[in-house]
């Protein structure tokens, strides 16, 4: 299918955020994971400044059971506003009311947790036919220059086709990740000829797995729709993918940039360090 000019651009980003961040527990008992702060903004909120970034400002948000913060997050809370007007905190609420102020939101309900390929296919109602970003937010990206999915919005403009993030990783960790193997056809640009979830560290490919951004064509709806439970009895976006990559239709981009993986505590942790360093050099 050849898509015309207009529906190239990518104008929704997908925030998967309905999974129940056991790693977290008991934080995320009643608290969303993507509620979680990194200093004072949550996780879901770098997310979406980061698809501000790449020009986009329709989010489009799966949550579900117990995720209702996400969605009191990004709207105006009257009884704050009145209470803190004129004093020194206002200010504390810039970032947000700019965010609220640029973009549109929607939600809707993953009502039974069957992995994040059918977290995306739940998506499906909010994005429509055209071609679409995924954050996942506890994936926190800082890129090197230019923001992560700018970089990958960058690069779909040219390629027109699916594109995954992926980040060199030590080989015994590729039980943790979606792994790729393919032919490097740019500087850090593999087409992607095959992708397996999880693999045992003597059965991967290779150390290339796939972090928490995604460019995603629509065609993908359908063959998640024909997709079996993978890994662990989900869904799995990595499974559907490799359909399109058997097509030649997906890329896998090692992107600049420094990633955290804050549904583990352990780079939640570093990310909150590197954040604070970060803020601090800017106040100096
Ligand atoms: P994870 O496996 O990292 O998230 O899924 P989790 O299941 O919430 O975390 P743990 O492992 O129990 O600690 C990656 C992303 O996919 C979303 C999650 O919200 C997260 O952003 N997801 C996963 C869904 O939205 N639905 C699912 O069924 C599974």
């Amino acid at each position: 299918m050849k898509l015309d000019m207009k529906q190239q651009l990518i104008k929704k980003c997908l925030f998967p955020a309905a999974g129940y961040g056991t790693r977290f527990l008991p934080a995320t008992k009643a608290t969303p994971k993507e509620m979680l702060p990194v200093l004072t903004k949550p996780l879901i909120q770098y997310g979406v400044e980061e698809a501000l970034d790449a020009g986009i400002s329709t989010m489009a948000i799966v949550t579900g059971r117990g995720k209702r913060a996400i969605e009191d997050h990004f709207d105006i809370s009257y009884e704050l506003e009145h209470q803190i007007k004129g004093t020194s905190k206002e200010s504390l609420l810039e970032e947000i009311r700019s965010v609220i102020t640029k973009c549109t939101f929607s939600y809707t309900r993953q009502t039974e947790m069957k992995g994040l390929g059918h977290a995306i296919l739940c998506g499906e109602t909010l994005i429509g036919n055209e071609p679409f970003a995924v954050i996942l937010a506890d994936d926190l990206c800082k890129g090197d220059g230019k923001g992560v999915l700018a970089q990958m919005v960058a690069l779909y403009k040219e390629y027109q086709c699916s594109i995954v993030a992926i980040e060199e990783i030590h080989k015994e960790e590729t039980n943790k990740y979606g792994v790729i193997d393919g032919e490097l056809i740019a500087d850090g640009i593999y087409r992607v000829n095959n992708m397996v979830e999880k693999p045992d560290p003597k059965d991967a490919p290779t150390n290339l797995a796939i972090i928490g951004r995604y460019i995603l064509t629509p065609d993908i709806f359908d063959i998640i729709r024909d997709t079996k439970p993978g890994k662990g009895g989900e869904i799995q976006i990595t499974d559907a993918l490799l359909e399109q990559a058997k097509q030649g239709k997906v890329l896998a981009y090692k992107f600049k940039g420094k990633r955290f993986d804050c549904g583990s505590v352990d780079d939640f942790v570093e990310a909150t360090n590197y954040f604070y360093a970060l803020q601090n050099i800017r106040n100096k």
